[in-house]
């Protein structure tokens, strides 16, 4: 969760740190530090709770020594609240070396025990300022930063990545990680550390992947990496695919206003390249080739939050078009249901980030259980990627609100081509009829400019809901995670109850909720719609207007029937059953940004959560 930079180099080490912790903060944000090495050869750190702009007034106001080494951190607390003292960097070896951490440190506490037997004392609750003692002390006895690392790592459990700079060390920052992740950014004449590579992409798009139980120590010309037992080990250069004014806010108000002005181009970039002459075309699906795919017999899919939600989309499209038994499973409970695995079920991980750790674990455990694992993922070098078969990029560019919005709708674009793919190879659909849907995907993008120019008026809408304490949404079928995908929206960027149900289950008892000036949004289906949804849900409008709930309804554009029961509607494009929920979603995301901005909240960092969930 947290936001990890180091730099060594010719540059003001102040200047590149607080350049990467800007672009890192949506990791984490509850407070920030630095430690730099000055070049008069002193080590000094600066740190404060609250967000990274009181870190930056504080430098400039009385400005740090500046030199060409340093660490930077953004924390997300797990072990101690967030104050000044357990802002990252944490100190050693009597002051001489900063170390910062992301991850939890499991055996923290007998490791602090046996160092306050040997009267080492501590200025924090964190579990990190362990490390930074026992790295101190290491370092006392072998006079080599890396080597003590080495031996320090060796004792720690949990998941970690830790950064060190030692005042004897000048030019040199030593990183380590176990599970958590950790990037090499490579310059010319210098070099780079970041928890991804948002952190440096600014000077350099050469990155090169740290894989786990790796050790790195990075100098101004050299970088070496090794394996915890010290071994050398190869590394993977590649180019980041997006430059630093992708993640830069470019004149909208927010990240995720602009975020959700670029769901458009998720799902077009999301399709580049991928659809040829009518066929799904992937140019490398790695260790899932056709004969594989061919031999699966059940799929589940694993994730966490909106990723789950475009997971469940997943689900209903993959059964539809390749006839193969799908299940969602949220990825921390999957872990612990004792899933039943072999070599012919095909996990599917959905994930923006490629760390959030529920779901990397998830992955870890149903390889070892033998199953294939699909990745589906927006960021390159991330770890689940690396722990697959095969990897499908989303090419949703960095999201960096908190709130996940454009990756959504790439995740569901990529589930569906992979649904395409896997029915094509299994025969279940014909050449033709993949074409279609694949002409259907390829409209998206048009339909989705058309439902921003349509959404124009929530704005209002929102504003005059700012005091309301409770939202309710209702779909069915793939009309349900929207709904859930809503709620969710809107309980973490608004901090209102808000819920998304199954409108089918409404009369089994969410019924009971419902009371005058109720907000209820429902996702409706097409009137065209084969199946005899469109009047259900309009059933159920009506049985939620006969008891007072003031109803919003997302509805195909001409859809007249439920214009009797709506007291507004927000009109989305036609669309095919399955393809709706990529437009019918957008408005939801347009509301909760709204209703946010409207009560005054920061729409790109909510409270307690942090964009990347590297903790269990
Ligand atoms: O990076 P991931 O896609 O794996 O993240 C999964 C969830 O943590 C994420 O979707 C979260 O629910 C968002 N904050 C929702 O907007």
């Amino acid at each position: 969760m947290c936001g990890i930079v180091g730099y060594v180099g010719p540059n003001s080490s102040v200047a590149v740190l607080l350049g990467g912790l800007s672009r890192l903060q949506y990791r984490g944000y509850d407070s920030a530090g630095l430690a730099v090495l000055g070049s008069d050869g002193v080590l000094e750190t600066r740190k404060h709770a609250g967000k990274l702009k009181i870190l930056i007034d504080d430098v400039d106001a009385s400005p740090l020594v500046d030199g060409q080494t340093g660490i930077g951190h953004t924390r997300w607390a797990t072990h101690g609240g967030p104050t000044d003292g357990n802002a990252h960097p944490h100190l050693g070896d009597d002051g001489k070396l900063a170390l910062i951490h992301n991850g939890i440190i499991e055996n923290f506490a007998p490791l602090k025990q046996e160092l306050l037997d040997v009267g080492e004392t501590f200025t924090s609750e964190t579990d990190s300022e362990v490390a930074a003692v026992l790295v101190g002390r290491a370092f006392r006895e072998t006079g080599d930063l890396t080597l003590a690392m080495r031996q320090v790592v060796a004792r720690l459990e949990g998941a970690f990545t830790l950064l060190v700079v030692h005042q004897d060390r000048p030019g040199e920052v030593v990183g380590a990680r176990h599970i958590s992740p950790l990037v090499i950014g490579l310059g010319d004449g210098e070099n780079f550390l970041g928890s991804d590579v948002a952190a440096f992409v600014e000077h350099t798009r050469r990155a090169v992947e740290i894989g786990d139980d790796q050790i790195v120590t990075i100098r101004p010309d050299s970088v070496e990496v090794t394996d915890f037992a010290g071994a050398p080990v190869d590394t993977r250069e590649y180019e980041v695919a997006w430059d630093a004014s992708a993640s830069e806010k470019g004149g909208w108000s927010s990240f995720m206003r602009k975020e959700i002005s670029e769901e458009p181009d998720a799902v077009y970039n999301t399709l580049l390249g991928r659809v040829l002459d009518g066929a799904v075309a992937f140019p490398d699906l790695g260790g899932l080739d056709d004969s594989v795919l061919k031999s699966i017999d059940r799929i589940v899919i694993i994730a966490c939050g909106t990723a789950a939600y475009a997971g469940m989309l997943g689900k209903y499209a993959i059964e539809a078009w390749a006839r193969v038994p799908v299940e969602v499973a949220l990825s921390h409970e999957f872990r612990y249901s004792d899933p039943i695995l072999n070599e012919r079920t095909l996990v599917i991980s959905v994930s923006q980030s490629g760390e959030t750790m529920d779901t990397l674990m998830a992955v870890k455990f149903a390889k070892e259980g033998g199953a294939r694992g699909l990745s589906i993922c927006n960021t390159m070098g991330s770890s689940i990627p690396r722990e697959s078969d095969a990897v499908i990029y989303t090419h949703a560019g960095p999201e960096v609100a908190v709130a996940s919005t454009k990756a959504f709708v790439a995740q569901i674009t990529a589930l569906y081509l992979f649904g395409l793919h896997l029915a094509a190879v299994r025969g279940s659909l014909s050449a033709a009829e993949v074409s279609e849907n694949l002409t259907e995907l390829q409209a998206i993008p048009a339909k989705l400019a058309e439902v921003l120019v349509a959404s124009a008026g929530i704005g209002e809408l929102a504003g005059w809901m700012a005091d309301t304490r409770s939202v309710l949404f209702l779909g069915r079928h793939v009309g349900f995670p929207v709904a859930l995908e809503g709620a969710l929206k809107l309980k973490e960027l608004a901090y209102i109850h808000a819920e998304g149900f199954a409108a089918g289950e409404l009369k089994h008892g969410p019924i009971a909720l419902i009371e005058p000036g109720q907000i209820v949004f429902v996702i409706v289906p097409s009137p065209r719609d084969p199946s005899s949804l469109h009047p259900k849900v309009v059933s159920n409008i009506q049985e939620i207007r006969a008891r007072g709930a003031r109803v919003i309804a997302i509805a195909e554009k001409g859809d007249a029937a439920v214009l009797p029961f709506a007291d507004e509607v927000i009109p989305i494009p036609l669309a095919a059953p399955l393809f709706e929920p990529l437009l019918s979603v957008v408005p939801l995301h347009i509301f909760a940004l709204e209703l946010a901005t409207a009560k005054g909240l920061d729409v790109d960092q909510p409270r307690n959560l942090a964009k990347s969930v590297t903790v269990e």
